[in-house]
């Protein structure tokens, strides 16, 4: 889509860089497996992995293989793994692309097996998130041996998933042990063993010295659900101009239900950026910021537009930021009950990413 409307997505990969380096400025493991699903997540897959692989990033992690074909598209060297789930009808492309696929289920071990293509496989363990993952210990070791005496196939990772690294220690523990546990078990380790995400890479690092890679994904993005981590730099900030001011009179009405009345004569700028934009009617009665002022959303937020009660000194032309400057992903998370990831990630398709590197606009 061309990018002609005055609504966008920063998206500042110097940001995202600094925050690659905060995370290995406090783990002794350097490798890391950027998490990019998701349009990672909202951010841009496509531009996000060409950014990190121009810094030297090799590993990369998405959900689907619909997300991990769009990459290999445009590289033919890195490896990309699938972590989400993989059908039997899917394996022949995910061998011929050379994406690495996850094995997560019993009922896929036969498939797998069976196949004449090729597999770079990495076996998840579920170790307490009750997700994707193998649980039953004697399966695991069982899968392990004989897939490391495959013809075909290779056994190149292990992996699990954390449920509660940010919120209950003692579960965490109990799932970081299972998986050690399991470890422990296995004579011919494969060649990637790779377990934490963003919040317990940041939390426990010192527990990750047996592991291979950190693979993680919101505080690349400058996001933590913690509240310690102080140091790292929100990459997304959404945008839109005010592309007219109206002035409404005591006790008009506005917008759709005329479910605003205006109390006194009042000055509203509309933004064009809506509901279909991923910026959602639950943000009604919030706020944005136009020229370091904090201006109230007022009405129903519209699929292509929402309005704000302004002052005099603001005018067409005028820049909003809906977050990412005095407003934080955070305090949008807030408004809308819900985490920071699932802000970033319902920014729209509509929306332009607009990127930033090198202090300079791309
Ligand atoms: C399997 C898996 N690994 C890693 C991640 C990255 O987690 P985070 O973004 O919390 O670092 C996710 C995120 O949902 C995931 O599902």
């Amino acid at each position: 889509m061309s990018n002609y409307r005055p609504t966008w997505a920063e998206i500042n990969l110097d940001y995202m860089w600094h925050n690659v380096l905060v995370v290995k400025s406090k783990l002794k493991q350097q490798n890391i497996i950027p998490v990019i699903k998701a349009n990672a997540y909202g951010h841009g897959a496509k531009e996000v992995f060409q950014f990190l692989i121009r810094k030297g990033i090799d590993t990369f992690a998405v959900s689907l293989l619909e997300e991990a074909l769009e990459l290999r598209i445009i590289n033919q060297d890195v490896k990309i793994i699938m972590m989400g789930a993989i059908l039997n009808d899917q394996l022949e492309i995910a061998s011929k692309h050379n994406i690495d696929i996850t094995l997560y289920s019993s009922h896929i071990i036969r498939d797998i097996l069976a196949s004449t293509h090729p597999l770079n496989i990495h076996l998840k363990i579920d170790t307490g998130m009750h997700r994707y993952g193998l649980t039953d210990e004697h399966e695991i070791l069982n899968v392990i041996h004989v897939l490391n005496n495959h013809p075909k196939h290779k056994l190149i990772g292990l992996y699990t998933h954390f449920a509660t690294a940010n919120e209950n220690e003692t579960y965490y523990l109990l799932q970081l042990d299972r998986f050690k546990n399991i470890l422990t078990q296995i004579k011919q380790q494969p060649k990637m063993i790779h377990i934490s995400n963003s919040s317990s890479a940041l939390k426990y690092e010192k527990n990750y010295a047996f592991t291979t890679h950190i693979r993680y994904g919101i505080s690349l993005y400058g996001l933590t659900l913690d509240e310690k981590v102080d140091d790292l730099k929100p990459v997304m900030s959404l945008k839109s101009k005010v592309v007219q001011i109206k002035q409404l009179k005591k006790d008009e009405y506005l917008g759709y239900g005329a479910s605003y009345q205006a109390k006194k004569d009042e000055r509203i700028a509309i933004l064009p950026i809506g509901y279909a934009d991923g910026f959602i009617r639950k943000n009604k009665k919030g706020y944005v910021e136009i020229n370091k002022k904090l201006y109230k959303i007022v009405g129903i937020i519209c699929m292509d537009a929402c309005f704000i009660k302004v002052d005099e000194t603001i005018h067409e032309g005028d820049t909003a930021i809906l977050f990412g400057g005095l407003i934080s992903t955070d305090d949008v998370a807030k408004r809308l009950n819900t985490i920071n990831y699932e802000v970033t990630c319902q920014i729209s398709s509509r929306v332009p990413r607009i990127y930033i590197e090198g202090g300079f606009y791309d």
